[in-house]
């Protein structure tokens, strides 16, 4: 087959900058879903991939999982630490989180945290997210009438929540969100203390298994209840889990738990404060906030991508992709859709339907799905109603990262009840 050839535009997938630079990264994706929805890319570092950009396609590759596998290349990185990574496992000391698994194995493991995330576990939970909710709207009342809303507060309450649900002391929280952004904000010097290199990389990976082989070992010894206990004692097919296995299932929840809720909530008000239209409508219909949380999810889209690989020879869109090539799945271009979504560059807190791609579909679809729009939705309930005004205090800044990633900073200006 000869090499297909690359539209300059799909290197915004492999430039962390671009998701820093919203209408660069949306022109680049409005150009592609029109003209390249199947678009070759061979940027290295990176490994070549297909970039898919259109909605359906999205959906239809998420929703066959025996053709489309997560193994062995569920996320982007670099060549370099991909092959670093697998080495790792194979030492014993990688990660392999439910994101890297395809079935049967992911099914089983998924089910040992999945209780925790059903609408019975969030009806339980809702009061005390409620009363968090409260008291990071005083919280921000007193340190008014100015503050970053990022650092202060969209940062901490879901961190606080994930955290709680886990079962962690709280002195430890922020040990905990430093070794997230970390982990996932790696692209953006704000973020990243360590450095680039794989092996620099592998610290805070160990860092996290030190933490939480401590923390299996004592949620063996004494069950308590809490979502930790349950992975501690979690068992497939009558065996515990592996060492790996149950490392990095803290992994994926410790870290897929706050930052991405964080940059939904903070990319939500955001979009409120520029459009005090939809903000207004909101304040007077409370009735609203069902969609306008979804639509929050969506404008923010903050899980920008996951990947997965061909298992056999096949076809997208009538693009042929061999058996062992890999896609890339643009959720951030999926959710502008303009063949799904009206309007799509229209924020509308009533937007209904809206069936956004941004928690995934099909069987990885975002076990925290529920948490996160609890969250908003206690969050916003109770900040909308008293404030009395609200306005920019500074240019919000947005984090350079090919991954999970929002809003890094936003000053504002505010007068609360
Ligand atoms: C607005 C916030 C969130 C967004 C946008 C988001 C997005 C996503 C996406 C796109 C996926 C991959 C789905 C797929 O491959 O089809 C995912 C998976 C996952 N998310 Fe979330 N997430 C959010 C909040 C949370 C929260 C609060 C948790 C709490 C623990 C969580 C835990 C997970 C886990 C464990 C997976 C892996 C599921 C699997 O592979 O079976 N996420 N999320």
């Amino acid at each position: 087959m000869s090499t297909p050839t690359m539209d300059d535009a799909a290197k915004v997938f492999t430039d962390p900058t671009a998701y820093a630079d919203d209408a660069r990264l949306h022109a680049a994706l409005t150009h592609l879903r029109a003209n390249t929805p199947v678009a070759w890319v061979d940027n290295p570092p990176y490994r070549p991939f297909w970039a898919i950009t259109k909605h359906a396609d999205i959906m239809a590759i998420e929703r066959d999982n025996n053709l489309w596998l997560s193994e062995p290349r569920p996320l982007l990185v670099t060549a370099e630490a991909d092959d670093f990574g697998k080495q790792q496992l194979e030492a014993g000391m990688g990660l392999r989180t439910l994101i890297h698994m395809d079935d049967p194995h992911h099914r089983k493991v998924r089910a040992i945290g999945a209780d925790w995330f059903r609408p019975k576990a969030m009806r339980d939970l809702k009061v005390n997210v409620d009363a968090l909710a409260k008291r990071y709207v005083d919280k921000m009342r007193d340190i008014g009438p100015e503050c970053d809303f990022v650092t202060d507060i969209a940062v901490n309450f879901p961190l606080y929540v994930i955290m709680s649900l886990l079962g962690l002391p709280e002195e430890d929280f922020p040990r905990m969100h430093q070794l997230t952004q970390e982990m996932f904000g790696g692209d953006d010097e704000e973020y990243n203390k360590r450095g680039q290199s794989p092996e620099e990389q592998l610290t805070i990976l160990l860092d996290f298994f030190n933490y939480f082989a401590q923390l299996t070992a004592s949620r063996r010894e004494n069950p308590t209840d809490d979502l930790a206990s349950a992975i501690a004692n979690g068992r497939i097919d009558g065996e515990p889990l592996s060492e790996v296995d149950t490392a990095s299932y803290y992994v994926i929840v410790a870290s897929a738990g706050h930052d991405t809720t964080k940059d939904a909530i903070s990319g939500g008000l955001l979009a409120l404060i520029e459009n005090p239209g939809e903000l207004e409508r909101l304040r007077k219909d409370p009735a609203l906030m069902g969609t306008a949380v979804e639509e929050m999810i969506r404008w923010t889209t903050p899980v920008k991508e996951f990947m997965r690989t061909a298992a056999e020879d096949t076809e997208v869109r009538g693009v042929p992709i061999a058996e062992g090539e890999s896609v890339y799945l643009a959720y951030v271009s999926g959710n502008r859709d303009e063949e799904v979504f009206d309007e799509p560059f229209r924020f509308d807190v009533s937007r209904d339907p809206n069936k956004h791609v941004a928690f995934g579909y099909g069987v990885h679809f975002c076990l925290g799905a529920a948490l996160a729009r609890m969250e908003m939705n206690s969050l916003f309930s109770e900040l909308i109603p008293r404030l009395e005004s609200i306005e920019l205090a500074g240019e919000p800044e947005l984090a350079a990262t090919t991954f999970v990633g929002g809003l890094k900073h936003l000053p504002i200006r505010y007068s609360l009840r």
